[in-house]
Parts: structure tokens; C-alpha cells; sequence
């Protein structure tokens, strides 16, 4: 598609006039608008970018692999990884209050993110491979990378405030020693044309078409308080109901699919010979057109009986699968 083409070119040209020698910094969340942003950038100014991650261990299975290999496999990029996840289990030990988490994620976010880019301002990391670049090490980092789309301008009524980290968390700015020029390259695009430049690029198709996903991850999506055992059974029940969406050939027809871990609930079920007292969970497929209002799906009764043979199966501590038939109003799409 050459129209592809054109804005990939002239975004990497217009990225390139703007940051000239000097270098840049960019999270990665595992989504597609900062991997597209991050992709295109590393494109137009190679070394003199570092991204950083955050894993903060509410991902899905599979996603911080996604990013810290299939990501840097297709684009060389420098990445500087952050394993945050014992300090983000600690800070929201006990918690159980949707925005309480909320907020402590987004913050715990904020700091670990801020850590990362005063070292990488510093010149104390070159991401993943400290031999490579090193030509440009003594330019100052001076901007910073967002995977703005032209809905979120339109939204926050189209200025360029201070930076702040708004695809991933939706968090407020940085600290004065930490103020960044903004690279938005994606800033005119929307949705659709941010995963084709995605597939222009050269993207893993997993990143690319990834379905929205909270910048809170998994954190919102067990009700009650987060600890890591939940963390892997949601994980585990997640990974089924995907895989099996995909192989359906439905993930694309399908806004969101999220999987809820009723962790303060138990019933009464029997797997195998013995009676069991576990824990059920919600699955929550939507279709939508942006999030503001949605419909519960109507997969097929086919799919959900597989889905649920095989996290019932395979997930010893879930013995009963739900689905969510409310549509949006007046239930949220997500459960926290
Ligand atoms: P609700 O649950 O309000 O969600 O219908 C609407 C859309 O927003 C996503 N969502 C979030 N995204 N931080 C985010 O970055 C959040 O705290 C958050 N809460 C909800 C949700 O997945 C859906 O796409």
C-alpha cells in the first residue's frame, strides 16, 4: 500500500529534522501505539533512541516476551528493561479498591519510568547491549517518544502540553529535571492506519493487532486484593480463552476479551473424583467502536464450550466459567 509507504517515509523524515543529533526516550507498553511510535522513530534516528520497559507483572502471558524479544528482533531498537514486578506486588499488597490500585500502578509507574530515564540521561545504560552506539552518547536525551493518535488530540483539545506518559497509564507530567520535548509522530493517524504503518514496519503481528488493553493490565482485572498466585491463574485462563479466539478466527471481530478472576469467590465443583472449592471467572468479549459504549458478543456457543472445558482442565483452581451479558451501558467493559 503506498500510501503506507508515503507517511512511513515522511514520518521518519519529519522525526529526523526534529530531533537531529540529539537523542530520545520512549516507554514501551507492549501496545501498538508506542511499539508503532518507537518502531518509526528508531527508523529515522537508530542508536540515538532508548526505550524503555516497564514490567510491572501485569501483563498477559506472553506480552513482556513479546516485547523484549519479537520487538527488538524486528527492530534493532535499544531497550532498556526494568523488572519492577516485586515492587509493584509490594505496593499494591492487600489492595482491593479499584481506583486505589489504579492510582498506585499508575504511580509506582510514574517513579520506576523516572529512575530509568535519569539513568539513561546520565548516560549510565545504552539499553540491552552497552557496546552498541556510543558515537552519540555525550548528546543530551531531549525528547521523549508518545504514541499520541489523533483521537487523543482531538480529545485533550488538540495542545502539546508537558510530557507525560499518557498512552500507557494516563498519568500526569514529569519532574522538572525530567522535562522532555514531545515526538508524537503518530499524532495525525488513527487506529486503523497505526497497524498498517505497524505491518509497514515490519511489526510482530501479535504487537500489531493486539486488542486495547488498560494500562493497569491484569492489576483491574482480578477482583480483589493482586498477588502473584492470581496473577498466573488469570494468566493461564487468559492465554486459553485468546488462543482459542484466535483460532476461531474471531480476535479481530472482537473489540476487547477480557478474562475477570473473582478471587474473593468461591464455589463448589467437582474436577476429576473430588469435590472442589474454587474460584470462578468472567469471560467479558465486547464488540465496540471506541470504547464508549459496547455490546456483549455473541460468540459462538461452540467456542465457549471449549473455552470453558479447557480453563477448567487446565486451570486446577478455576472451577466455573461465566459470561457477561451486560452490554455497555450500563456495565463498564472492564470490572474495576
Ligand atoms: P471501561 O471499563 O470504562 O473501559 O468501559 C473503557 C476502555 O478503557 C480501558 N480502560 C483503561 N485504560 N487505563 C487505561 O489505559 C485505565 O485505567 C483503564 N480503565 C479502563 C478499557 O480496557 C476499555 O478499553
Amino acid at each position: 500500500n503506498w500510501t503506507m509507504v508515503n507517511i512511513a517515509d515522511e514520518s521518519i523524515e519529519a522525526v529526523r529534522e526534529q530531533v537531529g543529533h540529539k537523542r530520545a526516550i520512549c516507554a514501551l507498553s507492549g501496545g501498538v501505539d508506542s511499539a508503532v511510535a518507537a518502531a518509526l522513530v528508531q527508523r529515522a534516528i537508530g542508536d540515538q533512541l532508548t526505550c524503555v520497559f516497564v514490567d510491572h507483572g501485569l501483563l498477559r502471558k506472553g506480552e513482556p516476551e513479546q516485547v523484549e524479544k519479537d520487538f527488538v528482533a524486528a527492530t534493532g531498537v535499544n531497550l532498556h528493561v526494568v523488572d519492577a514486578q516485586d515492587r509493584f506486588l509490594a505496593a499494591l499488597d492487600g489492595v482491593a479498591d479499584p481506583e486505589e490500585k489504579r492510582k498506585i500502578i499508575g504511580r509506582e509507574f510514574i517513579r520506576v519510568f523516572e529512575e530509568a530515564a535519569r539513568e539513561i540521561v546520565r548516560g549510565g545504560s545504552r539499553g540491552s547491549s552497552p557496546q552498541k552506539g556510543g558515537e552519540d552518547a555525550a548528546e543530551p536525551v531531549e525528547f521523549l517518544v508518545q504514541g499520541t493518535l489523533y483521537p487523543d488530540v482531538v480529545e485533550s483539545g488538540g495542545g502539546t502540553g508537558a510530557a507525560n506518559i499518557k498512552s500507557h497509564h494516563n498519568v500526569g507530567g514529569l519532574p522538572e529535571d525530567l522535562q522532555f520535548k514531545l515526538v508524537e509522530p503518530l499524532r495525525s493517524l488513527f487506529k486503523d492506519e497505526v497497524r498498517a504503518l505497524g505491518e509497514q514496519l515490519g511489526l510482530p503481528t501479535e504487537i500489531v493487532w493486539r486488542q486495547p488493553f488498560p494500562g493497569p493490565g491484569l492489576g483491574i482485572r482480578i477482583v480483589g486484593a493482586v498477588t502473584r498466585d492470581r496473577l498466573d491463574i488469570l494468566r493461564d485462563a487468559d492465554a486459553i480463552a485468546r488462543e482459542e479466539l484466535t483460532n476461531a478466527g474471531l480476535d479481530r471481530d472482537i473489540w476487547q476479551f477480557p478474562v475477570v478472576l473473582l478471587a474473593d469467590v468461591r464455589s463448589v465443583g467437582v474436577q476429576g473424583d473430588s469435590r472442589t472449592y474454587g474460584h470462578p471467572i468472567v469471560l467479558r468479549p465486547v464488540t465496540s467502536e471506541d470504547a464508549m459504549t459496547a455490546d456483549w458478543a455473541k460468540l459462538p456457543y461452540e467456542l465457549l464450550q471449549r473455552i470453558s472445558t479447557r480453563i477448567t482442565n487446565e486451570v486446577r483452581e478455576i472451577n466455573r466459567v461465566t459470561v457477561d451479558i451486560t452490554s455497555k451501558p450500563p456495565g463498564t467493559i472492564e470490572w474495576e
